[in-house]
Formats: structure tokens, C-alpha cells, sequence
């Protein structure tokens, strides 16, 4: 898609409104805390120094992002980033280093920096003047893609490019799932409307129409009393 349609797309969809602008810097802000939190873990475990300190170093980058886009939006982010840190939050939205192994991880990391720093500037451009300090984001998301990257070949340089191939078409594998199930879990509830106005309508609606068709009752719905109980337990 040309850059100026997607600035345009991006304006329309998520920055229309002062509400729209603050809840989705929100959201970008939770996503930068979880992110901080998923790095300083996999400082935790792996071996290399050298990786462990761009593993600190990346975790730091995205608190100090949290922080910037937590400000930019008219109200405090829902979880704290202190929560963030210890772990507070969905374990689904987490990309675990145990479960992906080092490669996995970093393989991961380098293909959502690589995102983020197109997404980024597309919302920078998109938000104008007000989008200034996306700018110091995006310098740091472009070093977290360059590092990445340099990690990624340093394994290939071990001997380990299969494993780099590997954990790179696993990575495209689950984008494409994911992908899927968004549009599946959309098509589910659209259809699921649609079934339960369906089934409200033409099952329910009759008996609307038939109840309270005795002497002195109220046709239609009618509003459930209240128990005449009065006990004090
Ligand atoms: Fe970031
Ligand atoms: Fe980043």
C-alpha cells in the first residue's frame, strides 16, 4: 500500500477522535510494557554477555516508550508498568524465551521491531505536528531492528543458520495463523449476531405476542415483580 493512503487509513481508523487518539496510545503503551517485561525475562536466561546487555538495554527502550506514549494519552495506562514488570498481565500476550528457545525469541523480537517501526512512523506521519515524539521511538525501534539482526547472523555465523531459517519461517507461520483466527473470531461473532436476532425474533417473539392472553392479564413483556419477602437474612 502507498505511504500516503496508509497515513490517510491510519488517521481515519485510529485517530479520528481525542478518545480514539488516547486509547490507542494506551494500548501502544501497554504493548511497549509488555514487550519490556518479555526482554528483561529473556535477559534472565540467556548465556552471551553481549545479548544480555542489548536484552537490558531493549527492555529499558521500551519502558522509556511505555512511559512517552502513557503521556500522550489523556489518561494513566490500566496496568501499571511496576504490574507489567512482574509479570501482571494476560500470559497469552507474552513471548516467552522458555517456550521459544533463544533463536525462536530473537528471531520474534526482529520480525515485531520490524512492524513496529513501520507502524510507527505511519502514525507519526499520520498524527502530524501532535506526533512529534514518536520520533525518538522510532530512532530506538530502528536500533532494536539493526541489533536483532545482528544477533540473527552472529547464530549463523555459529553454524546455527538452519536453526535462524527455521525459527524465521515458524515466526511467518504463526503471523499467517493469527491472521486467520482474527478474521475467523470477526466472522463468528457477526455470524453469531445474526443467529441469536434470528433465533430472538422468530422462537421468542410469538411467545410475546400469545402470553398474558387471559381475562385481565398484560399482553407482551411485563416487568418481573419483586419477591415480597421481607426476612432479614
Ligand atoms: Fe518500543
Ligand atoms: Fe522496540
Amino acid at each position: 500500500m502507498a505511504a500516503p493512503l496508509r497515513t490517510s487509513l491510519a488517521r481515519l481508523l485510529f485517530w479520528r477522535t481525542e478518545e480514539a487518539q488516547s486509547s490507542r496510545l494506551r494500548e501502544f503503551a501497554e504493548t511497549e510494557a509488555f514487550g519490556a517485561r518479555d526482554l528483561a525475562r529473556a535477559a534472565e536466561r540467556v548465556q552471551d554477555p553481549w545479548t544480555r546487555r542489548q536484552l537490558i538495554r531493549h527492555a529499558q527502550d521500551e519502558v522509556r516508550h511505555a512511559g512517552l506514549l502513557a503521556e500522550g494519552a489523556s489518561r494513566p495506562v490500566t496496568t501499571g508498568l511496576g504490574a507489567t514488570m512482574v509479570g501482571e498481565t494476560a500470559e497469552d500476550s507474552a513471548a516467552d524465551i522458555d517456550a521459544m528457545g533463544e533463536i525462536g525469541f530473537i528471531a520474534f523480537v526482529h520480525g515485531a521491531e520490524k512492524r513496529a517501526t513501520a507502524e510507527f512512523a505511519t502514525h507519526r506521519e499520520a498524527l502530524g505536528e501532535k506526533g512529534a515524539f514518536f520520533e525518538s521511538i522510532l530512532e530506538d525501534e530502528r536500533r532494536h531492528v539493526a541489533w536483532t539482526s545482528h544477533q540473527l547472523a552472529r547464530y549463523r555465523s555459529e553454524g546455527r543458520g538452519a536453526e535462524v531459517d527455521a525459527a524465521v519461517r515458524r515466526m511467518k507461520m504463526q503471523r499467517v495463523t493469527g491472521a486467520w483466527m482474527w478474521l475467523a473470531r470477526r466472522i463468528s461473532l457477526v455470524t453469531s449476531t445474526i443467529v441469536l436476532t434470528v433465533v430472538y425474533v422468530v422462537g421468542i417473539g410469538p411467545f410475546a405476542l400469545l402470553s398474558g392472553r387471559g381475562k385481565g392479564r398484560a399482553r407482551g413483556w411485563v416487568t418481573a415483580k419483586a419477591p415480597a419477602l421481607q426476612r432479614p437474612f
